[in-house]
Order: structure tokens, then C-alpha cells, then sequence
């Protein structure tokens, strides 16, 4: 039997925001908006609250998770919060030798490789991460009408740091595995499904609205390799989360050419990076699925007319989807001024507002 955590109510003002309204393709307000990576780099109080901290030690801490993740709500409006942690957090839960490493990413102490290994990837229980439940509910009451976004990574993107060691260009050793030897490669996919459903499960039930799926380097793969060898196993993630009715965004970079399959996989959401037009990302992932997106992260490093320019084409490319939430195509990039995504927040809004 599948194990599915419930939720408790959700309050109606919570419900009824445009975030939420978007995701089920629900008339909005205003078009709503949030930044990938908001939480982070790109703000000195958050550069402040690290100093002498370690990524991963603050990601357990509670107390710091929340203030991090209260940060960029209180200085852009954004429509909703996304939690701070990292993809590998979970990983590292069930006991797995890694660090995140600064200016580099995760690294992996010990690569997986054989059979073996997988007996390193046990299923994460809730009390393997008390830090995230606690995090998550001191979060919804302090949020209020915002919402809460979980999130994981999806079994593709935690296998290529796993196999890799670390971060990786080609993914060559990952699809050397995959191709080389299918049957461990679905075992580990298989563990990876499981932990990244658990982890989800774990913020929905502390009260997290929605989720995102992060298979980030998916855009790596052809479409059928995407659908033979990936789409199974995140299709199994989904289907678990979907199975709370907490919508589910699922997003990759590099994807134009898998919309279709990520969006089988059982997306509410299917978030877009700055290559596709939003207008043709929603027709390939069609009527029943809203988009999110896709403000190259690099235009908020020119000026503020280019800039607006850019929002403007965003809101009106995303205008042609049964529902849209306004993002950037991957996360805010360190070097950002804070003070851009404050402004492109009050545009996204400005230029969005209608009639309820
Ligand atoms: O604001 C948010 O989006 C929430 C926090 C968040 C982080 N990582 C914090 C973080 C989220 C959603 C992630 C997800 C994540 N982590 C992904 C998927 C999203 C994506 O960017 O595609 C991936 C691939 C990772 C793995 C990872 N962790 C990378 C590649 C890096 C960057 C390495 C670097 O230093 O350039 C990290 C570290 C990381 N995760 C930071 C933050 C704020 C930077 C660490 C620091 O501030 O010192």
C-alpha cells in the first residue's frame, strides 16, 4: 500500500491566493511571482546570517532555515516562499558521505558505482529530518496568506552528484551507468524515487502548499532516453506527492525538447527555462497543465529598461497559458541586485493586475 501523509485544512485566504490560484489554473488577481534561489547569495542579510556557518549546518538548523526563508518576502512581496535547504539534504539524512562545498556544489565523499552502494540509499523516515518539520510549521504560521513551496530533487539530478561525485558538464559517467548497466541504474533511481517522495511528504505534512520538482540537469537527455530511463521513476514521486492534492511543479533546465514527457510525469506545473517561449511551452504540455516562468536569471544583470522590456514579453508570452506563474528560468544568480528583484516583482504585478 502506498504511504501517503495527509495535511490539515488549508485556510481559505491561502487557498484563494493567486499562487495557488495559478497552479490550478484559476483566474488571478495578478500574476503571481516568486524567484528560484531567492533565498540566498543574492542577499547580504543572508550573507550575514552564514557568516561562519556552513551551507548544510545551516539547513539544519531550524531557527536559521526559517529566517532565511522569511528573507526575501519581506524585501520583494513575492507570492510565495520557497523553503531553504538543498537537494542533497535528504541524502545526507539517510547518511550519505557528502558536502556542499562553496563557489563548487555537492560533493559525494564516496561515488556510487555497484550494487553495493545502494545500500547507503535506506528510505528516509520523518525523524531522520525534525528539523524540516519544525522549520516547516513555525514557517505557515509566520507566512500567513503566502504560501509554502517543498521542495526535492528528483532522482535523475541527486543520481548524476551521486555517480558523478559532484557536479558535472557532460553527465558522463551518470549515463555510463545508465546506459552500461540499466538495472542498477533503475535500483538506484528506484531508492532515490523513494527518499525525494519521503522528503516531500515530510514538508507537506508539516503544512508546505505546493512542491517543486527539481530535476535540474534532466535537459541532459533525449526524449526517449528521458522516457525509458528517468520518467518512471519521477512519475512514481509525483504520483505519491499528487496523492495529498498539493500541487506539483515540476522543473529541468535545457528541457524544451521534454516538456511533454515531464508534464506525463505528473506536473500541475511544468516550470520553463528562458530557451522556450512560454507560448509554445504551453502548447507542448497542453491545456491541462499551468507553466512557470522564464526571465533569463542574466537580463536582471542589465539595466532597468531592458529589464521591463524582458518582464513585459515574459507576462505576455505567458498570457497564451491557462495559467501562469512569473519566475526566472533558473535561480537568481549571487552577483543579482537584491534591489532588481524587488522591482521586477512590483512589474510582474503592475503590468499583470485584472479585475478578480
Ligand atoms: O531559494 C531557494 O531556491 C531555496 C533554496 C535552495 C538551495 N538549493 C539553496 C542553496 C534550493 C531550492 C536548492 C536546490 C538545488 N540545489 C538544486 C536545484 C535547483 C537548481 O539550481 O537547479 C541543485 C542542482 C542544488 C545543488 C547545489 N547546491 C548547487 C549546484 C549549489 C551551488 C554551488 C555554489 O556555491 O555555487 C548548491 C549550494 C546552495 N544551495 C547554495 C544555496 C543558497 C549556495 C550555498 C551558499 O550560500 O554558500
Amino acid at each position: 500500500a502506498r504511504q501517503v501523509t495527509g495535511r490539515a485544512p488549508v485556510p481559505a485566504e491561502l487557498a484563494d491566493g493567486p499562487f495557488l490560484r495559478a497552479c490550478r489554473r484559476e483566474s488571478v488577481t495578478h500574476t503571481p511571482v516568486w524567484f528560484m534561489r531567492q533565498a540566498g547569495r543574492s542577499l547580504p542579510e543572508y550573507r550575514k546570517l552564514r557568516e561562519g556557518i556552513g551551507m548544510l549546518d545551516s539547513c539544519r538548523r531550524a531557527d536559521l532555515v526559517t529566517e532565511i526563508t522569511l528573507q526575501p518576502i519581506r524585501r520583494h512581496h513575492v507570492d510565495a516562499a520557497i523553503f531553504f535547504s538543498d537537494i542533497v539534504v535528504p541524502l545526507i539524512a539517510v547518511g550519505v558521505g557528502l558536502d556542499i562545498v562553496a563557489g563548487v556544489g555537492p560533493v559525494v565523499d564516496e561515488p556510487f558505482g555497484s550494487a553495493a552502494d545502494l545500500e547507503r540509499l535506506r528510505p528516509l523516515e520523518p525523524d531522520d529530518v525534525p528539523y524540516v518539520t519544525e522549520a516547516v510549521g513555525t514557517l505557515v504560521g509566520e507566512l500567513g496568506a503566502t504560501p509554502l513551496i517543498g521542495f526535492a530533487g528528483a532522482p535523475f539530478t541527486l543520481a548524476s552528484y551521486l555517480v558523478e561525485g559532484g557536479p558535472s558538464r557532460t553527465h558522463a559517467r551518470t549515463k555510463a551507468l545508465m546506459y552500461g548497466e540499466p538495472e542498477l541504474w533503475h535500483a538506484l533511481c528506484d531508492r532515490l524515487a523513494t527518499i525525494s517522495s519521503a522528503f516531500l511528504r515530510v514538508q507537506i505534512a508539516a503544512g508546505a502548499s505546493a512542491v517543486q520538482l527539481f530535476d535540474s540537469w534532466a535537459g541532459a537527455l533525449s526524449e526517449a532516453d528521458y522516457r525509458t530511463y528517468v520518467q518512471p521513476h519521477s512519475a512514481r514521486v509525483l504520483a505519491e506527492v499528487g496523492a495529498t492534492g498539493v500541487p506539483r511543479i515540476h522543473f529541468g533546465v535545457g528541457t524544451a525538447e521534454l516538456l511533454p514527457a515531464m508534464a506525463e510525469a505528473g506536473a500541475d506545473v511544468v516550470g520553463v527555462d528562458w530557451r522556450t517561449p512560454l507560448a509554445t511551452a504551453s502548447s507542448r504540455v497542453g491545456p491541462d497543465r499551468a507553466v512557470q516562468g522564464n526571465l533569463d536569471p542574466a537580463v536582471l544583470l542589465a539595466d532597468e529598461r531592458v529589464v521591463a522590456e524582458h518582464v513585459r514579453r515574459v507576462l505576455a508570452d505567458g498570457a497564451a497559458a491557462p495559467g501562469h506563474i512569473f519566475n526566472l528560468g533558473h535561480g537568481v544568480l549571487p552577483e543579482t541586485d537584491p534591489g532588481v528583484l524587488t522591482r521586477v516583482v512590483e512589474l510582474v504585478h503592475e503590468h499583470s493586475r485584472r479585475e478578480g
